[in-house]
């Protein structure tokens, strides 16, 4: 595997690809990596010849009272699961290679990051557009791979890529959880041993919604106040959102039907954790 901290570097090594004919993904991640991330890994190895994987923690994607600092970082044990995982190319930029002291340009989607979780984080999406649009440009990918955990962002990239012509296809991989049903996340290693026991009841209210829906219930006010109620039983659990979106448009919905998604995002002490489900 190769490993490149450099722009210039990093555009060398996939121009010999290309000419070599091979076809490139990119992942981009911000480390701390786990069977989430590896199942990226896999869905973009199938799909192509050549996988970089971007390991980078966004300063611009975090508020100033956010967890940029706490964010858990783990460079070795990242490299090794991605040698292992067959990633061709690993590139961990410093913030000084990807920000010039004096960068002025953003890249920002206004409408898709809106609510949910833009709402609660003001400027995150800016962060994730910028820096994504950032990485596109310096690997140039012919697809990159999302988590649908992050069900808006991967939306949002599929709205920044449309609007600006940028020539990549957006591949959405699905949530990957532990056998409990907790969502994979580089946060859940924050939580304390209790508290990472009972995040289990955010993807059970999930999953007991999907339930009411099979029994009939259509109506998307009463299925949010359920998970609402369900998840702030457990102390120290509080819902930032609970929301029923159209899975496109991520624009809410009153009556349940396909195609939408049921969207949490929950805070225990300083952890935040988000999760959703789709209505097949
Ligand atoms: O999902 C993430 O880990 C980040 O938001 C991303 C897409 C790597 C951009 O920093």
């Amino acid at each position: 595997m190769i490993q490149v901290a450099g722009i210039d570097e990093l555009r060398h090594h996939v121009a010999t690809a290309r000419n070599a004919g091979q076809t490139v993904a990119l992942v981009p991640t911000m480390g701390c990596l786990h069977r989430g991330h590896r199942s990226l890994f896999a869905v973009a190895r199938r799909q192509s010849d050549f996988v970089v994987v971007s390991i980078f923690v966004n300063p611009l994607q975090f508020g100033p009272t956010e967890d940029f600092d706490r964010y858990p970082r783990t460079p070795e044990d990242d490299a090794a699961i991605c040698r292992k995982e067959g990633v061709a190319l690993l590139f961990s930029p410093e913030p000084e290679t990807m920000y010039a002291p004096d960068h002025s340009v953003v890249v920002e989607e206004t409408s898709l990051s809106r609510g949910l979780c833009g709402a609660h984080r003001s400027g995150h999406f800016r962060g994730v557009t910028t820096v994504v649009a950032k990485l596109f440009n310096i690997v140039q990918p012919d697809i990159a791979v999302f988590g649908q955990k992050d069900a808006q962002q991967t939306a949002i990239i599929r709205r920044m890529v449309r609007d600006l012509n940028i020539p990549v296809r957006i591949v959405a991989a699905p949530t990957i959880r532990e056998s409990d049903g907790l969502a994979l996340s580089s946060r859940n290693r924050l939580l304390d041993h209790d508290t990472r026991r009972r995040a289990t009841v955010i993807h059970h209210s999930l999953c007991a919604a999907l339930e009411s829906y099979r029994r009939g219930e259509r109506d998307a006010g009463r299925i949010r106040r359920d998970i609402v109620s369900r998840i702030e039983e457990q102390p120290s659990f509080s819902v930032e959102y609970a929301a029923a979106i159209d899975a496109g448009t991520l624009e809410p919905v009153s009556r349940l039907r396909s195609n939408v998604l049921l969207a949490v995002a929950v805070r225990t002490g300083n952890v935040r954790l988000i999760d959703n489900v789709s209505i097949a």
